[in-house]
């Protein structure tokens, strides 16, 4: 682990990534989905880990205890493209899961999605979050997490984001380019992160509902309190404190789960230019996102 460094960015195909996502493209590529696997697709800081527990919870809560209190959530729901010198690859522990349904998570964009997916119409939840609050959450897990590239100072980590220079590309290109396939992928359930905040319950009935799964009110609520933040916080198995690329003492995993905090962090100046350019690049508008509720 001593020997991991930070990554370069680099344009692949179109999108900027890093070595560790694209070591094993060929590989990946090749995944061999089955028709009941569950994507999570997601652009990475956009509550990629709180729907992937709150699945796990739906699929496995009851019935397997050991599963929720030894083994952490990135090897429950494995990061598909993911390959990390002395770390399994995410393919390889996608491939060896156990489990019926299989969740798997990944946030490339969505025309690297391997193909298998789509030719098993499998389901995929896809997670968005406002572009102002995912932009401050990537820039303080890009300083505690040694996989990524150095954040470098939040102004000209915030001049990177608006030019899609980040790991995965583009934020913009990402949200829309899911938002376009659900023309095509009917079983593809876009949701936001901000709504999961406001109303945790009546999302969870919603994702019950689209898994084909029938959640009673009463699970639904058990399962809603299980998962609020400041209980993912304190469970090690949620809160990616197993991991040693990362370092909690410079940000913690969970970090303030909030709709809002980017008022925290953008200056007027930047706020100005931000909505400029968000104006010109989201011209879709069915496709609408909250920085508060
Ligand atoms: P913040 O950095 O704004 O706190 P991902 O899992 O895609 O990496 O997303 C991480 C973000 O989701 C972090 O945002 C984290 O705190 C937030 N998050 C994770 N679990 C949460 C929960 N149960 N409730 C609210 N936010 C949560």
């Amino acid at each position: 682990m001593d020997s991991i460094s930070r990554p370069e960015l680099f344009d692949f195909h179109g999108v900027m990534m890093t070595k560790y996502f694209t070591d094993n493209w060929n590989n990946y590529q090749n995944f061999q989905a089955r028709p009941d696997d569950i994507l999570i697709a997601t652009y990475p800081k956009a509550g990629t880990t709180w729907v992937s527990y709150i699945l796990d919870l739906l699929y496995f809560g009851q019935t397997s205890t050991d599963r929720n209190t030894s083994i952490p959530i990135y090897e429950r729901v494995p990061f598909l493209e993911i390959a990390v010198p002395g770390l399994e690859k995410g393919k390889d522990l996608a491939d060896n899961l156990s489990t019926s349904p299989r969740l798997i998570k990944t946030h490339l964009p969505v025309q690297f999605v391997p193909k298998s997916f789509w030719e098993q119409n499998c389901r995929i939840v896809y997670v968005a979050r406002n572009a102002k609050d995912n932009m401050v959450s990537f820039y303080h897990f890009d300083r505690m997490n040694k996989l990524q590239p150095e954040s470098g100072e939040w102004s000209s980590f915030f001049q990177r984001f608006l030019e899609g220079k980040m790991v995965f590309g583009s934020w913009y290109d990402h949200v829309n380019g899911w938002w376009k396939k659900r023309q095509t992928h009917s079983k593809l359930h876009y949701m936001f992160f901000e709504d999961l905040v406001e109303n945790t319950g009546g999302e969870i009935a919603k994702l019950s509902s689209f898994l084909g799964k029938s959640a009673s009110a009463e699970e639904i609520e058990t399962l809603s309190s299980s998962v609020q933040f400041d209980n993912m916080k304190k469970d090690k198995m949620a809160n990616y404190s197993t991991l040693p690329v990362m370092d909690a003492k410079i940000s913690p995993f969970m970090r303030k789960g909030k709709v809002g905090d980017w008022k925290n962090h953008f200056t007027v100046a930047q706020n100005e230019v931000f909505d400029e350019d968000y104006k010109k690049k989201m011209t879709d508008p069915t496709l609408q996102f909250r920085t508060e509720i």
